[in-house]
């Protein structure tokens, strides 16, 4: 949710800052701006739209600085224009900034401006804060202060309630960037002779090799051959450099038309990458040592707690269902923004788990915090490594999925699936599962991304269907059990990149309220492939039928629905463990193809960005 960018170093800073945008536009994509520093003068070109036409404006200007910021804006305080994208600069000229997050505090503190003489052009939050550190910079700091530009940053954000990741520039310190995190993520970048700044690794581009990951409350002052880092309350902090694995990092769209393709059809690798050194054949369990708990430790835990937003929601759903019926533990799931502030009661013996894709969602994070404030054992399931929430975690397991930058998740949703089965193996073999048991589902799981090859074979089938229902406005998606959370997956795809209503249910539970919605206008997605409950579901297929509703269904007894659906994707027969990961698959490629019909962006769909950092 807004992506911040910042170079300083001997080269020329423009297609640095232009290409690290480039890579951090999945933050969002309202606008984007960069400003540079030159001969004591600021030059800001800032634009509504994509990073693209940004670049189309700077190329025309051909600025050559060694220093300069930039961001690609997720509009939250004030609309989408020019004015209110950024970099904000003071209203006395002498500071630009760019900003990551929410300033709660931002009307008591621009009135206090106000008075004090301070102008604004925009209606942002951000262009507060740039105001309060001229403030301080003219006010609260002398020339003689040491550091004054770190000072003036400090003392501005001692009075900010709220989240942010800032980078800084001050006309009278041309070779300095400040940066400050609070809440959103601010990474730095070390290379040789230069440093960078980004939300996210992918926005180094390559460029550097080794990253500071600035921790909540520190400030960092960096030139080209310097980064000291403070505190809030302006302690020296040591710094800690890690390495960055680009092959983990590697986010090229190779010969792929869009992301999502290229990540729906990653899918079997990102498995299998998940699955790697995690699978004891001798024992018919899986070896999870990320978790950083003892069996004899993991056995004190009677209740298990799942915490996300979005996609990993659901894929927290599925988990309940796979670790209650493998490890017979009782699982609750909650959504992150609403555990935070529920103070839900929770039994001593619950362990928590937080999903999160990017490792950021400032939501997931909060609860992450909340959770281990209240003291319980926290672990994550994240796929960025070096994350936040995979920073502040007690232990974890990271997904190894690769890079994802489609904005709708595919392939770390079944990767997320991947590895809470794999905790459910875990658990189920020190408590209730068999070896045999144990061994039927190492199976699986090991055969599984052969299988999910196979079902990619299906997109061409898929593709047609897709072309038929495009035009429908509404869709209903149904599923039993743990097809149902893929059921309300389905229907998250379809709306988030096709912007058509779509609602996930259970497929008896249809007869409750959606089925109102059931005629020729409004098509249903029917998920049948778990044998036990698969003749309820044909009669909730007739039910539909009966009122002359179109029916689509994704079914492994394709003969059973012969006579009653209009279109059928018929899937293999697959254990038990691994069935709903397969099922996904072809509701991804649905909602793909029918979002490419309707002529949409699936790779940023509209209001919608890829980290949520804000709440
Ligand atoms: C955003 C994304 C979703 C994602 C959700 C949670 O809404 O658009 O695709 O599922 O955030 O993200 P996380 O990184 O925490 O899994």
């Amino acid at each position: 949710m807004c992506g911040i960018t910042g170079y300083v170093g001997k080269r020329n800073a423009t297609p640095i800052l232009i290409e690290s945008l480039t890579k951090l536009e999945y933050r969002g994509y309202d606008s984007a701006g960069l400003a540079l520093l030159k001969s004591g003068n600021f030059n800001v070109i800032k634009k509504t739209g994509r990073v693209a036409s940004l670049a189309n404006e700077v190329a025309k200007k051909q600025i050559d600085a060694n220093i300069g910021i930039s961001h690609t804006r997720w509009a939250t305080h004030g609309g989408v224009n020019d004015a209110n994208a950024h970099p904000h600069i003071s209203s006395d000229g002498k500071f630009t900034l760019v900003h990551n997050g929410i300033i709660e505090n931002y009307e008591n503190i621009k009135n206090f401006l106000v008075n004090q003489g301070y102008t604004f052009a925009s209606q942002t939050d951000s262009e507060v804060l740039v105001n309060l550190i001229a403030y301080h910079y003219e006010h609260r700091t002398s020339p003689d202060t040491k550091n004054r530009f770190t000072e003036s940053v400090r003392k501005a954000l001692i009075h900010i309630e709220g989240t942010y990741g800032i980078a800084v520039l001050g006309k009278d310190f041309p070779e300095e960037i400040v940066v400050a995190r609070k809440g959103s993520p601010l990474l730095i970048g070390v290379g040789k002779n230069e440093y960078l700044v980004s939300s996210d690794v992918l926005g180094f581009a390559g460029r550097a090799t080794n990253v500071i990951y600035l921790e909540d409350g520190q400030i960092a002052s960096i030139t080209c051959d310097n980064c000291d880092v403070i505190t809030m309350t302006n302690s020296p902090v040591g710094i800690d450099i890690k390495e960055i694995d680009w092959e983990l990092e590697n986010a090229d769209l190779g010969t792929s038309k869009t992301y999502m393709q290229k990540e729906i059809f990653e899918q079997p690798k990102a498995l299998e990458n998940a699955i790697r050194g995690r699978i004891s054949d001798d024992l018919s369990t899986s070896v999870l040592n990320g978790l950083n708990i003892t069996p004899t430790e993991l056995r004190q835990f009677d209740r298990i707690l799942f915490c996300a937003c979005g996609t990993a929601w659901h894929a927290c759903l599925v988990a309940e269902y796979l670790i209650e019926k493998y490890a017979r533990i009782p699982v609750e799931v909650e959504y992150a923004s609403e555990f935070r502030y529920r103070n839900a009661p929770l039994d001593k013996s619950t362990l928590v788990f937080v999903v999160s894709q990017s490792g950021e969602t400032i939501d997931t994070l909060q609860a992450l915090r909340e959770s281990k404030r209240k003291g319980f054992k926290t672990l994550a399931i994240t796929n960025s490594v070096g994350s936040t929430i995979s920073r502040e975690s007690d232990g974890g397991l990271y997904q190894y999925a690769g890079k994802e930058v489609g904005v709708a998740s595919t392939k770390a949703f079944t990767s997320q699936i991947m590895i809470c089965l794999l905790i459910a193996l875990y658990i189920g073999r020190m408590r209730d599962l068999s070896f045999s048991e144990g061994r039927e589902i190492v199976k699986a799981i090991t055969s599984l991304p052969n299988a999910i090859r196979d079902i990619l074979k299906l997109a061409p089938q898929i593709e047609k269907i897709a072309k038929k229902y495009s035009h429908y406005n509404d869709f209903l998606f149904l599923g039993r059990l743990s097809e149902f959370p893929i059921a309300l997956e389905g229907a998250l795809k379809l709306k988030e990149i096709s912007y058509i209503h779509a609602e996930g249910y259970p497929s008896a539970e249809m007869k409750h309220g959606p089925i109102a919605l059931v005629s020729p206008e409004c098509p249903s997605v029917i998920l049948a492939n778990d044998a036990e409950i698969t003749p309820k579901v044909v009669s909730n297929a007739q039910e539909i039928k009966a009122r002359s509703g179109k029916i689509i269904a994704i079914t492994n007894t394709p003969e059973l629905f012969a006579n009653i659906a209009d279109d059928i994707i018929a899937m293999p027969n697959l254990h038990d463990s691994v069935r709903v990961i397969a099922t996904t698959i072809p509701l991804q490629i649905l909602a793909y193809y029918i979002a490419l019909e309707r002529g949409c962006d699936v790779d940023k769909p509209r209001n919608l960005a890829k980290a949520v950092t804000v709440e």
